[in-house]
């Protein structure tokens, strides 16, 4: 994937008033207090020029992270009519999905509210009806809804129990045939998920390697 950035203006949005931004916050932080930074990213994808505007107080903000990366392009699409995009952080991964499933419907989740204001931001760029963004933490604000697949560069730095959780709990939201992508390095412990997976899914399959990261897809979901 091709890539551009360049300095932007911060939006303004109410989120910045109030008292000095603390000297260090994770990109998870519900309500970012970081100044804005903004920049404008671009990648191809499908032979379309995706544009997105980004910020700091979001994870991989100055690029395309290369896990992300490796993700979209490993991001099988065959079959699929409704897809969840966990962590969707400003967009990266969701609006390509939207363009691989111009049919279909992408739901976006993230729990950072700048995050999900920039994704829906960086719809409306790409022109792209078929998909929406919602702030909560990982499936809540999906309630019951099913899926065909779910994808996700999953927040490790949130610890191991956010990503059991977000593992654990993919099965009550897929539909019968329904797929479980996530990347992930060696120093996230992805080894780790992938033997969590083997040992209760029924085909657990590495799409795609490069740079410490591996592309895990997962069928074949236990009862939920
Ligand atoms: C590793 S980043 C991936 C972002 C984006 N998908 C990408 O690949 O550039 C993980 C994302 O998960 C979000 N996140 C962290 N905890 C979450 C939670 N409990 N529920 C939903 N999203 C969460 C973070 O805000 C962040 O945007």
């Amino acid at each position: 994937m091709a890539r551009v950035s360049k300095e932007g203006e911060g939006p303004s949005d109410p989120e910045m008033s109030g008292a000095p931004p603390p000297r260090f916050q994770h990109y998870f932080t519900a309500r970012p207090r970081a100044p804005h930074a903004t920049r404008s990213l671009r990648f191809l994808y499908k032979g379309r020029v995706l544009t997105f505007t980004t910020d700091r107080g979001l994870f991989s903000y100055e690029q395309v992270d290369p896990g992300t990366s490796l993700l979209i392009e490993n991001m099988d699409l065959e079959g699929v009519e409704r897809m969840l995009d966990l962590g969707c952080g400003w967009g990266a991964v969701g609006v390509a999905a939207a363009v691989g499933i111009p049919r279909g419907h992408v739901v976006m989740v993230d729990v950072n509210h700048r995050a999900v204001l920039l994704a829906r931001e960086n719809l409306r760029a790409n022109h792209l009806e078929n998909a929406e963004v919602r702030q909560g933490d990982l499936y809540h604000p999906v309630g019951e809804e099913r899926f065909d697949l779910i994808v996700s560069n999953p927040p490790f730095k949130a610890g191991r129990d956010l990503v059991l959780r977000l593992m654990s709990e993919a099965p009550r939201h897929l539909r019968p045939g329904g797929r479980l992508l996530l990347v992930g390095k060696g120093s996230q412990g992805v080894l780790y998920y992938q033997r969590w997976l083997e040992e209760r899914w029924t085909k657990v399959e590495v799409l795609g390697r490069g740079g410490g990261y591996r592309v895990l897809q997962a069928s074949g979901f236990p009862p939920p």
